[in-house]
């Protein structure tokens, strides 16, 4: 690989929910092949698969042998659902995909921290741990995937921080679901670790119906890339998204820019156009 450059732009692409069956064969193969043009890393959020069987990860995994860029990503509840995980993320992995839950990958000057993440809601809707063990220990689980985010956060060394997550740390990305499962979409306890290491930029999925864009509390971009969100809300374009990572150089600080769109955005929240177009 080669070394890093202060001040360097890194194109990632990001897609979520790609849900594989045994059926999938080739299905995303010449999706992969436009990511592989347009990107130098691809982000998967989770639910690879759709039943969470081995079988499904080694169709993906075959098609996933084809895409010469790294590719890292998190597991999301589907992958859980035949309580073959384990098997998914070794088959997943001797392809080279970089599966992470609580770890950290780094490509040139960019980390990645990735978990699964959890449920439990929003902001003062979220769970609390109270009452019947068995509402403690849900909670728990959110409390566990956040210190696991936290962790992750804390192994990059670098300036330019990129969280991948596949359940919503935040409530404006699943705006367009139903308000009465928002609880189960994701939980605002993922949005603390994401302020505290002031991450460039966040990537989720899991909301189908979610909306593409939001912002933490402190203005920090959280981008849902799940499958079915970005199909129907760039319906003219292929379903995936590329960002520009600008790395931090000395005078800078690092930011993003949707490959496509008009915006630029910063890591303390300013939206601004950009200087040319
Ligand atoms: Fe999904
Ligand atoms: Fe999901």
């Amino acid at each position: 690989m080669p070394a890093p450059v202060p001040g360097e732009l890194v194109r990632v692409a990001a897609l979520a929910d790609i849900h594989y069956s045994k059926n999938s064969a080739g299905s995303m193969a010449p999706l992969f092949e436009q990511i592989v043009e347009a990107a130098d890393v691809l982000v998967l959020c989770g639910d690879l698969t759709d039943y969470g069987l081995a079988e499904e990860a080694r169709v993906l995994a075959k098609d996933l042998a084809s895409v010469k860029i790294p590719v890292v990503g998190v597991l999301g509840n589907h992958d859980f659902e035949a309580e073959e995980q384990k098997e998914i993320a070794q088959v997943l992995g001797d392809v080279g995909m970089h599966l992470l839950d609580g770890d950290a990958w780094t490509y040139r000057n960019v980390g990645f921290a990735g978990v699964r993440g959890f449920c439990g809601g929003f902001g003062r809707g979220a769970l609390g741990p109270w009452g019947e063990r068995i509402v403690k220990d849900f909670v728990h689980e959110a409390v566990e995937e956040a210190l696991k985010l936290e962790a992750a956060l804390a192994r990059i060394e670098m300036p330019n921080r990129i969280a991948l997550m596949h359940y919503a740390p935040i409530r404006d990305t699943v705006e367009g679901e139903a308000l009465e499962i928002f609880p189960f979409l994701g939980s605002s306890r993922l949005e603390d670790p994401l302020m505290r290491f002031q991450v460039t930029a966040v990537f989720h999925g899991h909301a189908h119906k979610g909306a593409p864009e939001g912002k933490t509390q402190t203005g920090i971009p959280v981008f849902n890339v799940a499958h079915a969100v970005l199909k129907s809300n760039y319906p003219d374009r292929p379903p995936f998204r590329v960002f520009e990572v600008h790395t931090a150089a000395e005078s800078t600080e690092p930011s993003v820019t949707p490959v496509g769109d008009r915006r630029h955005w910063g890591r303390r929240a300013t939206d601004r156009a950009p200087s040319s177009s």
